[in-house]
């Protein structure tokens, strides 16, 4: 396994829109591998492939609930409700803001043995799949239809 640099906002990567994996061949499993080592290491919940500069529709989430989960060609299936919550992205560090996003969805992808599996998350992990998949459309979580604002130290205080 190797840790990846993660490219920071300004990168074009981080604006493409990535195509789908035709073949779950050993490079896209070394690059699972690869994800989840670095999203590890630098203490994040989600790393999608072009936060490493793929541009593939891979994704890698873990909480602490959830465990370990791969995502090949993801796409929200449903989608319920709504939350105001605190959002925060590896690509562009040090800062965070309140997002808007639904309480609860549901994902289908592929694993990496290819069969096609269901997901059903709420909370952080319910953020986590739309952050992810998002970023596979170029999308980021300060863009003006997700960010309901950024937060500052002061909110803090
Ligand atoms: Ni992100």
């Amino acid at each position: 396994m190797a840790l990846l640099k993660i490219r920071k906002k300004g990168d074009p990567t981080l604006r493409a829109r990535c195509r789908a994996v035709e073949k779950i061949d050993g490079r896209i499993l070394t690059l699972l591998d690869d994800m989840a080592e670095t999203m590890r290491k630098a203490d994040g919940v989600g790393l999608a492939a072009p936060q490493v500069g793929v541009r593939r529709r891979v994704v890698v989430i873990e909480t602490e609930d959830s465990g370990l989960i791969e995502l090949i060609n993801p796409e929200i299936t449903a989608r319920e409700g709504e939350q105001l919550e605190r959002e925060g992205c590896l690509s562009i560090p040090d800062e965070c803001g309140i997002t808007r996003r639904p309480a609860r969805v549901k994902v289908q992808a592929l694993d990496r043995s290819g069969t096609m599996r269901t997901y059903e998350g709420e909370g952080l992990l319910a953020r986590a799949f739309c952050h992810e998949i998002d970023h596979l459309d170029g999308k980021l979580y300060i863009d003006p239809d997700v960010l309901v604002r950024m937060v500052t130290d002061e909110d803090d205080e």
